[in-house]
């Protein structure tokens, strides 16, 4: 049996520690949870204007959250919250009125920043959007993760075994979150 994760980056930029974060995670995961990365990028701004009349780009955004089992938040923190690109998506998923995609998908947030507070106020920002939107979110362990030269490896894998057992940890409690929140035939 699969669970269809999608990986919410909060960060568009090219060489993102939070994307590779995305994706040394996905390498944790077992075999049953496959991943894809939601394109967030290419959203225009929203505006209550589209509500009438979505674009593309939008619809298939909703698809794809209203098609997965959990939703992996992986966010860089931009001036104490979490970055416009991510709120911006969320917007668009949230929308039109009584149409909320993200609405009851079990979900997990992390994130790696460069300052001290390894992200811990841009998640913090981020629970109290996800729980107004009815995104059931687990609260521990948190992952605060603060970057430095050398945290990946060669390969995109997390270098420091501690680090690495502990992320483990988070992915193995989301995993049984997922399972908890998603009821598959057999
Ligand atoms: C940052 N950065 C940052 N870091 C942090 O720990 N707390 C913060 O509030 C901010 N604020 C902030 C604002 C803006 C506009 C930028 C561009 C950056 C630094 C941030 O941690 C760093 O740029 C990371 O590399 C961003 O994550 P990605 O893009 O590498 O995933």
């Amino acid at each position: 049996m699969a669970y269809n994760i999608e990986v919410v980056v909060g960060s568009l930029r090219r060489d993102s520690f939070n994307k590779h974060l995305g994706h040394a995670l996905t390498k944790l995961a077992s075999a049953e949870f496959k991943f894809s990365f939601l394109d967030i990028g290419t959203l225009p701004l929203y505006s209550q204007d589209y509500d009438g009349d979505f674009p593309d780009v939008a619809r298939n955004l909703k698809r794809q959250i209203e098609a997965a089992d959990g939703l992996l938040f992986v966010t860089p923190e931009y001036n104490r919250s979490m970055p416009g690109v991510l709120k911006n998506a969320i917007d668009w998923g949230s929308r039109p009125w009584g149409t909320n995609s993200w609405r009851e998908k079990p979900a997990a947030v992390c994130g790696i920043s460069l300052g001290a507070t390894g992200t811990a106020l841009a998640q913090q920002h981020l629970r109290n959007v996800l729980a107004y939107l009815d995104v059931p979110t687990l609260g521990q362990p948190e992952i605060f993760l603060k970057y430095a030269e050398g945290f990946f490896d060669a390969n995109g894998d997390i270098a420091n075994d501690d680090t690495r057992k502990f992320l483990q940890t988070f992915v193995e409690r989301f995993e049984v979150w997922v399972k908890r929140h998603v009821q598959k035939g057999s």
